[in-house]
């Protein structure tokens, strides 16, 4: 079978592999790959390519139909289509550092491949009312907004909500938001995402390029009160603006570090700093649910084929995407 496998610190070095078509266990399933999605961590696996892990199977999130299953096999037959989970051991309950060893495309093979074999555990059915393409959008960066927004805080009607960029994590965030009647402010260094951004229901948006000082205009926005949450993709010095940005007793999700560093303090005691994990297979099925009360569908801005994942990579590193790149897996 095809499979996209990193051997080098560049894009150039994701390339196709024939590899043995996987034999699934007892209690595992085989998945016909059909599709997958890009996230900035896959980005990070090529920047930090350690030469004694590879070559392996790039990427976390994937979608496919069930073509075999183990006899021990419960929750899944053959026809089901299914999304393997991020995490394969995190099935439910709180964050626990000893359940995310394990993480597709990283620490085990991930979904760029034609079939891939995962434990029946670490699966969700897909939910009906979503394109393969658009199921693929939801493992990482569409459960890592739906955590941060309603698992470790409960985000209500008229929370002010603040998002920063406009890539997979934001967009997913600012369509869940929304469809759970927050108000959303969203910051983008370009005029044409944001105007993208207005269409999909952002109420209030900001261009962090041309104003600087966006924390300043947030309070502004907002009466001098701040936002009642952020998500904090951005890290580096982003956090401070972030946390200058929240009212007193908001939530910021420490989440990503597209502008430096992840996880640096915001130096304020007054605020809550979950960190954030993308989220359990339980999580994963509650936003599923979500996703079809609300007839929510995922933004994919371009779509590759599998052989063309290094050059999807290299798109997505150059910040022109806005919500996802999707990966069609014939
Ligand atoms: N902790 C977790 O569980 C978890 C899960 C998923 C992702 N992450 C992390 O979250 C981050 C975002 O992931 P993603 O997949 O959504 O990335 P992505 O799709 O590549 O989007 C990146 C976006 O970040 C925006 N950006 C860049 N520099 C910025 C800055 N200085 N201030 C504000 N926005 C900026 C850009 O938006 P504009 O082009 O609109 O300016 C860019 O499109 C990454 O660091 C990723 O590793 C963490």
């Amino acid at each position: 079978m095809r499979a996209m496998m990193i051997h080098g610190p560049d894009f150039d070095g994701v390339r196709l592999n024939e590899v043995p078509v996987p034999v699934p266990g007892p209690h595992e399933v085989r998945i016909r790959m059909r599709a997958a999605t890009l996230n900035y961590r896959d980005l990070t696996r090529v920047w930090l390519f350690k030469p004694g892990a590879a070559p392996f199977v790039l990427l976390s999130c994937g979608c496919g139909e069930v073509e075999a299953v183990g006899d021990a096999v419960t929750r899944f037959k053959v026809g089901d289509r299914v999304a393997p989970t991020f995490f394969p051991d995190w099935l439910g309950g709180p964050q626990d550092n000893a359940l995310l060893k394990r993480n597709l495309g990283n620490t085990v093979p991930g979904t760029a491949s034609e079939y891939m074999v995962v434990g029946e555990q670490a699966a969700v059915h897909a939910p009906a009312t979503l394109g393969d393409l658009e199921v693929a959008t939801l493992p990482c960066a569409a459960l890592t907004a739906w955590r941060s927004l309603f698992c470790v805080r409960a985000t209500r009607p008229g929370d002010v909500v603040l998002l920063l960029g406009t890539g997979g994590v934001s967009i997913a965030a600012l369509q869940l938001a929304k469809a759970a009647g927050a108000v959303t402010i969203i910051t983008s260094s370009s005029d044409a995402k944001l105007a993208r951004a207005r269409a999909l229901g952002a109420d209030l948006t900001i261009n962090y390029r041309t104003t600087p000082q966006w924390a300043q205009r947030v309070r502004e926005l907002t009466g001098g009160a701040g936002a009642d949450v952020v998500l904090d993709v951005a890290g580096g010095e982003t956090t401070a603006q972030a946390a200058e940005a929240l009212r007193s007793g908001g939530t910021m999700a420490n989440i990503g570090l597209v502008a430096g560093e992840r996880g640096k303090s915001s130096g304020r005691q007054d605020i809550d700093h979950p960190f954030i994990r993308v989220g359990s297979r339980a999580d994963f099925e509650n936003m599923n649910r979500a996703i079809v009360a609300n007839r929510i569908r995922p933004v994919i801005d371009e779509v590759f084929e599998l052989e063309e994942l290094g050059r999807a990579m290299k798109v997505l590193s150059e910040g022109r995407v806005f919500g996802k790149i999707g990966i069609r897996i014939r």
